[in-house]
């Protein structure tokens, strides 16, 4: 035996974004007044009743263990928010996880095992390939390139799948792009997916209310691959989380449907691994899904508005970048800028250098794409305060017209 780490560890990256953004902290804990664009928080918080369920939770807390599944509230909340979007799924059919990330982690866990790959259109969320490399799987991209808007095509998804693929993750709309798959292009790929009968399908719908053009979510929703071929729910997981619909990133609610078997196995690796939700969290989140929706449609005017500041100051900088619709990150192109350098001699060599030295001289914490897939691209978060984004933006407008 040796004191080595396990070999897993080997594969795994850490989180860049959570680098990043710590990195920012700890320059703000020394003084430094940092900008930060890095973290994809929602930029604001959920509706007072939720924080009155919170309260009340806490008034009337047994101190017990709870349901591994989630709260009787929390199942029954979850069932009716899927029938209001037009999926009809049991009790036995759903459960509770710790965020949408543990909720991907023990999927991937339940799953996949060495040989299996798993497809994952690039841009991706940046946790998806290293998740799938800690369970020993392969990650296989196809591109979304910046000239198709970042999307793959039916043909590229066709061309991705072999007989190892085990999972196909979906994610509409996307982080780290913002792009939006409409309904025909949805559909297009639920064709795809339907001539391949042995092949689960994840769909992290955690972003699906965060759309900006009306006629492509029609009910407040993005387009989803069920809407196209009900027949893939007996081979599908839908992953939703609180933490961006309700601004409530930090209470770690995420929830799964998918068929019984899967959930009763996420169930058993939930009963040897974190047990249950907290009460509070739970109770809170019950109150977000069953309170009033209105305050969403502020949410979108304010992100719609914030979206447009950053496209304007990214056409300024002249950084292209495929208008996002949904979500609230965009992803603009910075290849033709490596190999310049700033004025204090340091060189733009690749994306990562671009946010290291953008951080260190300007003060704004955005992700190297290379992170998600695009190491052409940056991400910026642009849902928080909008004077903090402004300045951000200005102060990178700055910097960037500094490279020679
Ligand atoms: C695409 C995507 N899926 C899942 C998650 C996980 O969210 P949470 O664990 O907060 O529910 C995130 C968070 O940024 C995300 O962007």
């Amino acid at each position: 035996m040796s004191l080595e780490f396990a070999q897993r560890m080997k594969a795994v990256q850490p989180s860049a974004i959570i680098k990043v953004a710590g990195k920012a902290r700890d320059l703000k804990a020394a003084g430094k007044d940092v900008v930060s664009l890095s973290i994809g928080v929602p930029g604001f918080l959920p509706p007072a009743h939720v924080y009155a369920a919170a309260h009340a939770a806490v008034d009337a807390d047994s101190g017990d263990y709870l349901p591994g599944r989630g709260s009787n509230e929390l199942v029954k909340a979850f069932c009716a928010m899927l029938a209001r979007r037009g999926f009809d799924y049991a009790e036995t059919e759903v459960c509770a996880q710790v965020g949408g990330k543990g909720a991907l982690f023990n999927l991937l866990l339940a799953l996949v095992e060495a040989g299996d790959e798993v497809v994952i259109p690039a841009p991706y969320w940046a946790s998806y390939p290293e998740m799938v490399k800690i369970v020993g799987g392969t990650p296989v991209c196809p591109q979304g390139t910046a000239e198709q808007n970042y999307k793959i095509t039916p043909a590229q998804l066709e061309a991705a799948l072999t007989v190892q693929t085990k999972v196909v993750m979906f994610n509409n709309p996307s982080n780290p792009t913002g792009m939006l798959y409409n309904a025909a292009e949805v559909e297009a790929l639920a064709a795809v997916l339907a001539k391949h009968p042995d092949v689960w399908v994840f769909s992290d719908d955690i972003y699906d209310r965060l759309v900006f053009n009306d006629a492509d979510a029609p009910g407040g929703f993005a387009a989803q691959l069920l809407d196209f071929q009900p027949g893939l729910k007996s081979r599908m997981a839908i992953v939703q989380s609180v933490s961006k619909t309700y601004g409530m990133p930090g209470w770690r609610v995420g929830m799964v449907a998918a068929p019984k078997a899967l959930i009763d196995a996420l169930l058993t690796l939930t009963s040897q691994s974190f047990t249950n939700l907290p009460a509070v969290t739970m109770a809170a989140a019950v109150a977000a899904m069953q309170g009033e929706q209105g305050f969403l449609d502020d949410q979108k005017v304010r992100l719609l508005k914030q979206r447009d500041l950053t496209l304007a100051a990214l056409a300024a900088m002249a950084l292209p970048c495929p208008t996002p619709e949904g979500a609230f990150y965009a992803f603009p192109q910075i290849g033709h800028l490596f190999g310049k350098s700033t004025p204090a001699g340091k060189v733009v060599k690749d994306d990562v250098a671009f946010c290291e030295l953008l951080l260190e001289e300007a003060l704004v914490a955005v992700v190297p794409g290379g992170a998600f897939g695009d190491g052409g691209a940056i991400r910026i978060s642009y849902a928080g305060k909008e004077s903090a984004l402004a300045e951000g933006l200005r102060r990178m407008a700055e910097w960037v017209a500094g490279l020679r």
